[in-house]
């Protein structure tokens, strides 16, 4: 399946910059959007609609201006991320703020709406869709998304538990559309190895917290540098769902580790206070994929691009 025609002249790379809670904003989309791979962000990290309105104004503004003054430089279209549940009072709304401003890519986790689907394609845009499971994609597919994010163990926030090399066959088996493998990819050569895969896209979420332009405090991304992959504990105490943690942090934040198999409760509405027990877990604990082992610097996001195209390059003409 190739990449969707909206898609397939503005990447230099088929790469997402996946959205991030607390950690992505319009600057690191911009700056990604602007390197030529998509940006995003999570419609949760405003506060309120009006401040996601503002954020979208700001994306098409920018892009547009950016886009006039750079006539041939490849810039991508950016994305959005809708978690589409019903204890999200927000979804609703952000969604008619999407169609609105005409936002690229909106990319849905939890549910897979065909309300959404029908609403994005009225104005062009393309609709991924986060999964973990088989069983998941199908759903998605039914729903009519234009591409699956196959969230495969080892990834950093809500991440799945099955191999990649397993997760996008069986995606395969029921959806025709765009396969997008994220879970652990750091280097431009994981980008190539999941396109051998059978994927169209790759998705970096923990690679771009270690950038200049995230949000993420110094400390953060700090304790990524000195982390290893055994140090990633996926567990449901944090936010009631299973996500990964780095162990540093879980124990800084006094977790009791021989406790991390209990769940808590599940309230996506949760996030939107400003100090709700989930926007602080996820402050103080610190959420990263097993990729951590192979993140030793922070960078602009502009020189880890041009690092990824290079390591893309060299991997393809080792393999010709
Ligand atoms: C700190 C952090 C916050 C995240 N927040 C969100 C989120 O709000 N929405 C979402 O769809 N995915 C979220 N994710 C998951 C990423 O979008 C992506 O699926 C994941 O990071 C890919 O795996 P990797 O980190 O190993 O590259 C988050 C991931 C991290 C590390």
């Amino acid at each position: 399946m190739p990449i969707p025609a909206q898609l397939s002249k503005t990447l230099r790379l088929p790469l997402i910059a996946a959205p991030m809670f607390l950690i992505s904003s319009p600057r690191l989309a911009l700056a990604c959007c602007k390197a030529g791979i998509v940006g995003s962000f999570p419609a949760l990290n405003q506060r309120s609609s009006d401040g996601f309105e503002q954020w979208l104004v700001q994306m098409n503004d920018e892009l547009a201006n950016w886009q006039q003054r750079h006539p041939a430089k490849v810039t991508a279209p950016y994305a959005v991320n809708l978690v589409v549940h019903r204890t999200n009072p927000r979804w609703q709304p952000d969604l008619e703020l999407c169609v609105k401003h005409q936002v690229p890519i909106v990319i849905t986790s939890l549910g897979a709406a065909s309300q959404v689907v029908d609403a994005v394609h009225s104005y062009g845009g393309l609709v991924f869709h986060d999964v973990t499971n088989q069983k998941h994609a199908r759903k998605a597919a039914e729903a009519g998304v234009d591409g699956i994010i196959a969230v495969s163990a080892g990834a950093g926030g809500h991440a799945g538990t099955t191999n990649p090399f397993v997760l996008v066959h069986e995606i395969r088996e029921v959806f025709d559309g765009a396969i997008l493998l994220a879970g652990g990819l750091s280097h431009g050569e994981d980008v190539l190895a999941a396109q051998a895969l059978g994927a169209d896209l790759a998705y970096m979420g923990t690679r771009f917290i270690n950038t200049e332009e995230s949000e993420a405090e110094d400390a953060y991304r700090n304790m990524i540098i000195e982390a290893v992959s055994a140090d990633i504990i996926h567990t449901p105490a944090v936010s009631g769902v299973p996500a990964s943690f780095m162990r540093q942090s879980l124990e800084a934040a006094g977790f009791d580790m021989q406790a991390l198999g209990k769940a808590g409760d599940v309230n996506y509405g949760e996030k939107l206070k400003p100090m709700d027990d989930e926007a602080k877990a996820w402050k103080t604990v610190w959420s990263a994929g097993q990729g951590v082992s192979q993140i030793h610097d922070v960078v602009s996001v502009e020189a880890l691009v041009n690092r990824l195209m290079e390591e893309y390059q060299s991997a393809r003409s080792r393999l010709l």
